[in-house]
């Protein structure tokens, strides 16, 4: 991972090998660090303002190479866009754009100054979390190729300085970059889980990593096995795990710091590969429901960031894990199960597992008497139907939280959306042998399997949050796609982290 941090310094004089300076939109004549650099510069940047090349628009990159009155090699200016529009999200892009242009180059280490702190007029702190959080996303990798030993690793960023000109004002961006890299460094975590193959990311596998990656967080990791899953009469996860060879897991991490009052509960769907089961899905595209972990991953992810910005909350995550397979033994069609709660479920289609799995989950949480419950999870391809990739699909009762959770995804803008969830949409899950069955049919499919859920959700504060749309990066439009790789997003931790931090 790239490593940040944040120091007081002037950029002109700084040693390395690239330096990151920007411009608003329409600026005729640079100012501020820009203006310093580009004195350094003999007026290169701006004979190409002048030139009517470089114009500031948000995520525009242009490189130059330096003279010897700068330390640096290369100056990369990025565009921030129009001045009035500029906000923590601005900056993410330009600097998941900045990011990427620098990776195009063999420079390692980089200063960049904290963009949107000075004429931006934003807080110095949240500017640097923020830039903290996009480039560590920008640059993520999760690459299983062999290299020659001459190509790594001298063309990659490995090491980014946050420089505050004003001494007044370095320790508030050393508090930003702390924060965002406990954030971005969850949030890869999450990514890694997420991005497990079928064969890596077993339930036991996961389980042995979640536990390792716990040690030292001050986080504790309860893995049940199967025979604890079975004593706990857990016959959702049960049943969707019957088809498979490999036995099933049920994390209960812990985050409880002395003197927390309120508890928060955070279920995240972890099956490691949805075949579909007997109910089996098409070959084409099959290869990435490696990512229907992504809510157990993004829960995992949001604990871990929960301890490392040491949040005065209990935070409890809960994940179901298995694999969803077809064989002699699994599930079928027509099966009734009876679960966790104690309720019966007709399973009619046994590709609809992640309610299964859920509501097991959803259930071991009533214990801990949570003041609120959020799960998230792959659920259904009707979700990115209703919103497509641009936001999370967000269904609950409790008005207040779904206020907090739409703030807290304006803010991280991995935003969210409330879909209609009216109890009459319960209906189309009414059982006829069974007290329910697991599919609604085609219309409202996201919020039918959102309904199934409230079965065995806690009464109080809970929400549900469909992220099928939003877990996984592939064409555009992309989410958050200027500073979000490709492939598994991680999405819930930044959007999770930023609600906890508001309740604490
Ligand atoms: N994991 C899938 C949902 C999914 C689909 C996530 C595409 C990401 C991309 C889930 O288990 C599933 O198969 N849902 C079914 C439900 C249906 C059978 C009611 C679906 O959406 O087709
Ligand atoms: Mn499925
Ligand atoms: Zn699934």
């Amino acid at each position: 991972m790239l490593k940040i941090t944040a120091e007081q310094g002037d950029i002109t004089t700084w040693q390395g090998d690239a330096i990151v300076v920007n411009l608003f939109e329409g600026t005729k004549t640079p100012g501020g660090a820009t203006a310093a650099v580009d004195k350094a510069l003999n007026g290169a940047i701006q004979r190409i303002i002048d030139a009517g090349d470089l114009s500031g628009k948000l995520g525009e990159t242009t490189l130059l190479y330096g003279t010897a009155d700068l330390s640096a090699e290369r100056v990369l200016v990025v565009g921030l866009g129009k001045q009035e529009d500029l906000d923590l999200d601005a900056l993410r892009r330009a600097t998941g754009k900045a990011a990427r242009a620098l990776k195009a180059t063999k420079a390692r280490k980089v200063a960049s100054i904290v963009h949107g702190a000075g004429q931006g007029g934003l807080q110095v702190d949240a500017a640097a979390q923020a830039i903290t959080e996009a480039a560590l996303s920008a640059t993520y990798s999760f690459e299983r190729k062999t290299k020659d030993e001459d190509d790594e690793p001298e063309d990659r960023v490995a090491e980014l300085v946050l420089l505050e000109h004003e001494a007044n004002k370095a320790e508030a961006a050393q508090a930003g970059v702390a924060r965002g890299n406990a954030i971005g460094n969850a949030q890869a975590v999450a990514r890694d889980i997420a991005s497990f193959s079928g064969a890596e990311g077993t339930a036991t596998a996961i389980a042995d990593f979640v536990a390792r990656t716990c040690k030292e967080t001050g986080i504790d990791c309860t893995v049940l096995d199967k025979k604890a899953i079975q004593a706990e009469k857990m016959g959702g996860l049960l049943a969707v795990n019957q088809g498979s060879e490999e036995e099933p897991r049920f994390l209960v991490l812990d985050w409880h710091p002395e003197g927390a009052t309120e508890t928060i509960c955070l279920v995240g769907k972890g099956v490691t590969f949805d075949t579909g089961g007997i109910s089996i899905k098409p070959s084409k595209g099959m290869d990435k429901m490696r990512y229907d972990k992504s809510g157990a991953a993004g829960t995992i992810g949001t604990v871990l960031a929960a301890a490392q910005l040491d949040l005065p909350l209990r935070v409890i995550g809960l994940t179901p894990l298995t694999d969803n397979m077809p064989s002699g033994k699994a599930v079928k069609p027509g099966d009734v199960i009876t679960m966790r709660s104690g309720k019966t479920v007709e399973v009619l289609n046994t590709d609809a597992e992640g309610r299964l799995i859920l509501a097991d989950a959803l259930d071991y949480a009533k214990q801990f008497e949570p003041r609120y419950t959020v799960d998230m999870a792959t659920l259904t391809g009707a979700c990115t139907v209703a919103v497509g990739t641009q936001c999370i699909a967000l269904m609950s009762s409790d008005d207040e939280l779904i206020e907090a959770l739409r703030e807290a995804g304006d803010a991280s803008h991995e935003r969210v959306w409330p879909l209609p969830f009216y109890e009459e949409y319960g209906e189309q899950i009414e059982g006829s042998v069974a007290d329910i069955k697991n599919v609604g049919g085609r219309p409202a499919g996201a919020i039918t399997a959102g309904k199934f859920l409230e079965h065995f959700a806690p009464e109080e504060g809970w929400a549900h949050l469909d992220i099928a749309s939003t877990a996984w990066n592939s064409t555009k439009p992309h989410f958050n796609g200027d500073y979000y790789p490709s492939g598994v997003t991680g999405v819930g931790v930044r959007l999770l982290a930023t609600w906890l931090n508001q309740l604490a």
